[in-house]
């Protein structure tokens, strides 16, 4: 199971600290976490073939308890070498992301591998039934710096390299950035269990 903690998206760790850090650019990395699921007989003899990085990144997948995280919160874990963002949104933030009309998006695609549609509404942007709960690498995707959390024109994600904002789904809306943030596959074992990969 995935070690992780969270940090609350509002509050006490808005402005960096004594140290220099905020709350909320930790990362909280996933040790033990990456589990062999859905390895069976026949995958074996291919998988030891391949070098060990590769075998294990071919693996990789990871489990996180989410059972801690309420409405408003964020955790960053790590998985295949990338932080990735997972926030319970709360109702305001979700209700934000769906008024926004598609002509308003600098990028329409959903970029949700876990939904037939392709268009960047709210809704395809994350899994049906867990729409609270946004999974998104963390990754900018102009140069590849590290968004900060609940910053931002649209109290999403801003990444301060260049400058791009992103709404609470995870949506470019101040460019440079090109795209929006992708998402990982993912799916929810259970109310508690996010399985990323
Ligand atoms: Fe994020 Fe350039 S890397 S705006």
């Amino acid at each position: 199971m995935a070690t992780s903690e969270h940090d609350a998206g509002h509050g006490g760790g808005d402005g960096p600290g004594e140290h220099g850090e905020t709350r909320r650019d930790f990362l909280y990395i996933a040790t033990g976490a990456v589990a062999a699921v859905g390895v069976g007989s026949v995958a074996w003899p291919f998988i030891d073939q391949m070098n060990p990085d590769a075998a294990s990144l071919a693996l990789a997948s990871i489990e996180v308890d989410v059972s801690d995280l309420n409405a408003g919160e964020s955790m960053t874990v790590m998985w295949r070498g990338k932080p990735v963002f997972v926030r319970r949104r709360t109702e305001q933030e979700v209700v934000a992301a769906r008024d926004v009309d598609l002509s308003e998006l600098l990028d329409q695609e959903a970029r949700n591998p876990n939904v037939d549609a392709t268009e960047a509404t709210d809704a395809n942007r994350a899994v049906q039934g867990r729409e609270d709960m946004l999974v998104m690498i963390g990754v900018c995707t102009h140069l590849g710096c590290i968004p900060l959390g609940q910053q931002g024109d649209y109290g999403g994600w801003f990444c301060p390299c260049h400058g791009s904002h992103y709404d609470t789904s995870g949506r470019v809306r101040i460019g440079p950035a090109p795209e929006n943030l992708p998402i990982p596959p993912y799916t929810f074992a259970d109310e508690a269990t996010l399985v990323v990969g």
